[in-house]
């Protein structure tokens, strides 16, 4: 991966998993991984690679599509992994136990947007942009106001 300023460059799935092992490796129960970007972008590409980097054993990882939530036991604890793009209200965030899970478990979260007040402000958000022209190019915006983020991610002071 390159780092232009403030932005990582993925020039290939193969770098885009490489930066989904990185963070994999630092998870800890209470973190939240907020992924957007458009249909495409290669958010469950991370969310698997990073998975599949924390599993004991190999498991399959389906995209949530369908089910909103997948979840699997790790060494590093709990990880859910949900795709909110068919939900329509945070009412049915609160019902998947997705917030609860952002206290105890780890939470890697398609389509965030949907989470309105909800999101944890200390949340690792990593915006996924596809390149212009090269199809297997993505830009990688990332921020984060937790500072255990700090080796990848612009300091967010909004929060
Ligand atoms: N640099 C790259 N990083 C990530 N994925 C890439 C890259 N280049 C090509 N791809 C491909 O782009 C596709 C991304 O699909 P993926 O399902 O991960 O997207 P998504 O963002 O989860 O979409 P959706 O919004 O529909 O859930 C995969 O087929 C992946 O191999
Ligand atoms: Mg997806």
């Amino acid at each position: 991966m390159t780092r232009l300023q403030k932005t990582l460059v993925s020039g290939s799935p193969e770098e885009t998993a490489e930066l989904a092992r990185r963070v994999g490796a630092r998870l800890t129960p209470g973190d939240t991984v907020l992924l957007s970007g458009p249909i495409g972008a290669g958010k469950t590409h991370f969310v698997r690679s990073l998975i599949h980097s924390v599993l004991d054993f190999p498991e399959d990882v389906p995209s949530p599509t369908f089910t909103l939530v997948q979840t699997y036991d790790t060494p590093h604890g709990e990880v859910w992994h949900a795709d909110l793009y068919r939900v329509g209200s945070v009412d049915e965030v609160v019902e998947l136990g997705l917030t609860d899970a952002f206290d105890t478990g780890i939470c890697l979260v398609e389509w965030p947007d949907r989470l309105g007040d909800l999101a944890p402000g200390d949340a690792l958000f990593i915006h996924m942009e596809p390149g212009a022209t090269d199809p297997d190019r993505r830009l990688f915006h990332i921020r984060s106001s937790n500072p255990k983020w700090a080796e990848f991610a612009v300091p967010d002071t909004d929060e």
